[in-house]
């Protein structure tokens, strides 16, 4: 017993929890899953898992997205970043919704099905039911040689490393990773993309793992807003554009690790309902970085201390209105809006990690949940 003790304590390698370590790991996450991928100099993006059926992405007139929990969040990301980049459409799906209500599916239909596990049991049999139809699956799986990437065509491994943590944290990061390649290497041939651009975002992408990093050294003061807040009952996370899925997995986390009730909204969509429950007990997350919707964000937040409401925001560096108006703030670097939510999701990781903690809850094994769904 005691060697297991010990033997554990060696797998945190120094963490108290894989949770956090996990979360920490996410620099050298994201480095692993572009090593070899992404030739900055070159202006080249290398996947040698999308080969075969290239063709197929980079012609067809529709991409559907297909996963479960936060694999979906990353779909959702992956939508506003293939309709920018390829101008194709897309469409994001639940797959246990997908896989029972008759679907339209067109012979040549490209499906991505992301899945950390490779294992989750809707999103497997959606793709299989999928496959007969025609389609052409790429799976976007973290654990090698799993069912998913059986079933698929092709497909990409996000490398992020065993996620030991039921919530994921690092598995989510290099799932946005995997896309945002995949799409700008899609952009590129379909000519969708300008060759300035695409070198600016090669470039921008490179760096994230150290912006990633600077997120993280907040986690002192992450702890400290974390203290504040812990006891309310309820959260709201609020973000628009590439902040709004982000803002979906910051109210997932907190309600997977500190068993609070929370829920993402559109910012904007607020007004439409959720407004109603505003008061001083109801803390707003709000996803505020410098983006073209920031003016609107600005005023959101003003619309919520106007009903008396707490709010925690994520800002850009060096931002000095919304300190003014919120109650709290955590910065993290500035980058292109694309990419922003591999570094905006990092502070609402470690808020959940830190409310769930210190609420004394065993945040690497939640209660009722499971790391792999693989009954439906
Ligand atoms: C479970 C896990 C989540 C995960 C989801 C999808 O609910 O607790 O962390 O996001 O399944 O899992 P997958 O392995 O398909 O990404």
């Amino acid at each position: 017993h005691t060697l297991d003790v010990e033997l554990e304590a060696i797998e945190k390698g120094g963490y108290d929890h894989f949770m956090i370590k996990e979360i920490h790991e996410q620099p050298n996450t994201i480095r692993d899953c572009l090593r070899g991928r992404l030739d900055v100099e070159a202006g080249r993006i290398t996947l040698g898992g999308i080969r075969e059926y290239a063709a197929n992405l980079n012609n067809t007139d529709r991409i559907v997205f297909v996963a479960c929990g936060t694999s979906w969040h990353a779909g959702l990301v992956a939508e506003y970043v293939f309709e920018e980049l390829c101008r194709v459409p897309v469409e994001v799906e639940y797959a246990s919704e997908f896989r029972y209500r008759n679907p339209v599916i067109r012979e040549g239909d490209v499906i991505f099905a992301v899945s950390q596990s490779g294992e989750t049991a809707d999103t497997l049999v959606a793709i299989e039911g999928a496959k007969e139809k025609g389609a052409i699956i790429f799976g976007i799986c973290n654990v090698v040689g799993s069912s998913i990437p059986r079933a698929s065509h092709e497909g990409v491994y996000t490398h992020a490393g065993p996620e030991i943590g039921v919530a994921s944290t690092k598995a989510f990061t290099a799932q946005l990773t995997v896309l945002t390649l995949i799409a700008l290497k899609s952009a590129h041939e379909r000519g969708t993309i300008d060759d300035k651009r695409f070198r600016e975002l090669l470039a921008e992408l490179y760096r994230i793992p150290e912006k990633v990093k600077q997120a993280l050294d907040m986690d002192e003061h992450i702890r400290k807003i974390a203290g504040k807040y812990k006891d309310a009952h309820s959260f709201l996370f609020l973000g628009r554009r590439y902040g709004f899925p982000v803002a979906l997995e910051g109210a997932l986390k907190l309600k997977e690790i500190s068993y609070i009730h929370a829920e993402g909204y559109p910012a904007a969509e607020m007004k439409h309902g959720h407004i109603a429950l505003v008061d001083e007990n109801l803390p707003s997350v709000f996803i505020a970085t410098r983006d073209s919707s920031y003016e609107k964000i600005v005023s959101n937040i003003q619309e919520i201390k106007a009903r008396g409401g707490k709010v925690i925001a994520v800002v850009s560096e060096g931002d000095d209105v919304i300190p003014q108006m919120a109650d709290d703030v955590i910065e993290v670097p500035e980058t292109d809006e694309l990419l922003m939510p591999m570094v905006s999701v990092i502070p609402l990781q470690l808020l959940s990690y830190h409310i769930g903690t210190m609420k004394g809850y065993n945040v690497d094994q939640p209660r009722n949940l499971a790391k792999s769904v693989t009954v439906e």
